[in-house]
């Protein structure tokens, strides 16, 4: 094959079957044209086909070999070849850290499920803030979003600068569109889209919702296992990476960026979807929470929520995350002489809850599958009091918890709600009476 061979891109239809390479943060070598890949070296004199070697670092050049991030691109353009970025003119409830329209609320909010927008709005549009911690210039914290819209992202594309997202559909199947690959997801699964990388969601049905973390701290991470041993939670093998895809098209296409805040959008004229081939360790990737591999108790208590950490992001602090991903998902409840539901409790992390579907066990009604809920530091929380009176009188014997999946963004930062989530209708003002009405305990001296 000669150098400057042409190569001939492919658009991918929506049914397209796509091919995902196994496993967590591998250094992957893959490529959508034969022998695009440079052999034995990242950056030769000539690249074939006239392609263009680009660096994308994830992690500083010194970052211990460990936590390491970077891929090498091979594309038919840099992607340093864009005009200046200009101002975004569409208004957004996206926000982000540090969050300060309002006195952070030491009060306990719960909301119901946004609706779907009656005009097209396409995933970038249609994302809006519940709220966050820390400070997205000192790199810390997380930004808490939900999407719901209509449209896929036509024409466009995004990037983020200012962290990682973590993308966790409740409803509707989507299909990331990346610099280095394609990555469907759908309810159940989660994809993640590393800082910096080029984006755009397309919708495999009419209308999609759901969460997203958005990570200025250090990259999620698989959690350490401990004494569990070598293998469960989320085990490695069942992460996916795409493989290399490009489409070669001319005209011209949007590139929002995000970067402290902002939105800034530029015009190509040309897809910025133009990898052709790459090589590394820093790409997205999607699993399967189906696939978790539930650890509990087999004797008495329940063990903390840790224990079904996915990911997590870790502080300066040793065992004090920037942000775990947590998830409640279904499992066998087999404790003897225990309160079986999460019990009451108060933190020094701060804990933002959604549900993909079915109910969360520590709560009868209220939270509806789409909506969500803030427990702030160190303010109670736990089982409302029908969850309560149902658990104390409950028969003990094994029962399975099915069809339900809950999930937790949990941060040693306060989480701050920005004004929309403190004004929005969908905040249930009544949501502290579901503690109300307990019975005493009657102590007699
Ligand atoms: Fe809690």
């Amino acid at each position: 094959m000669t150098a400057q061979t042409p190569i001939a891109a492919t658009r991918a239809g929506l049914n397209d079957a796509v091919a995902m390479i196994a496993g967590f943060g591998n250094h992957v070598s893959t490529e959508a044209a034969p022998d695009a890949l440079p052999v034995g070296r990242n950056s030769p004199q000539r690249v074939a086909y006239g392609l263009h070697a680009e660096q994308l670092s994830g992690s500083a050049f010194t970052a211990p070999r460990a936590q390491n991030l970077r891929s090498w691109l091979y594309r038919l353009r840099p992607a340093a070849n864009h005009p200046p970025f200009k101002p975004y003119a569409r208004a957004s409830l996206l926000r982000t850290a540090p969050f300060n329209e309002v006195p952070p609320s030491p009060n306990r909010q719960r909301w119901d499920p946004p609706t779907i927008p009656d005009a097209a709005t396409d995933w970038l549009d249609g994302l809006v803030t519940y709220g966050g911690s820390g400070e997205v210039g000192a790199g810390t914290g997380v930004g808490i979003h939900y999407y719901a819209c209509n449209r896929s992202m036509e024409g466009r594309a995004a990037f983020n600068a200012d962290g990682e997202f973590l993308i966790v559909p409740q409803m509707g199947r989507l299909r990331l569109i990346t610099e280095l690959g394609i990555v469907p997801i759908e309810p159940d699964q989660i994809g993640v889209i590393p800082r910096g990388v080029r984006f755009r969601v397309e919708l495999l049905d009419d209308e999609a919702r759901g969460y997203v973390c958005e990570n200025y701290g250090a990259p999620f991470r698989l959690p350490e296992l401990g004494p569990i041993g070598a293998n469960g939670l989320a085990n490695p093998r069942d992460f996916e990476t795409p493989v290399a895809w490009f489409e070669d098209i001319d005209g011209p296409f949007e590139l929002i960026q995000k970067f402290q805040g902002g939105l800034w959008a530029t015009t190509l004229d040309h897809s910025p979807f133009d990898v052709v081939a790459w090589h590394g360790n820093l790409a997205p990737y999607r699993y399967d929470l189906r696939r978790f591999n539930t650890v509990n108790t087999v004797s008495y208590d329940h063990p903390d929520p840790s224990i079904f950490t996915v990911l997590t992001s870790p502080s300066d602090t040793p065992g004090t995350a920037n942000c775990d991903f947590v998830i409640f998902p279904p499992r066998w409840m087999v404790a003897e002489d225990t309160f079986r539901p999460p019990w009451f409790h108060r933190n020094v992390m701060s804990e933002f809850m959604g549900l993909i579907h079915g109910a969360y066990d520590a709560k009868e009604g209220g939270f509806a599958p789409g909506g969500a809920s803030l427990h702030n530091q160190m303010n109670g929380h736990g089982p409302d009091q029908a969850t309560y009176d149902k658990a104390v009188a409950a028969d003990l014997r094994p029962f399975k918890i099915e069809n339900t999946l809950a999930f937790m963004f949990e941060t040693r930062q306060v989480i701050r709600a920005t004004r929309w989530a403190c004004e929005t209708p969908l905040m249930q003002l009544d949501y502290d009476e579901v503690w109300n009405g307990f019975a005493k305990g009657e102590v007699t001296r």
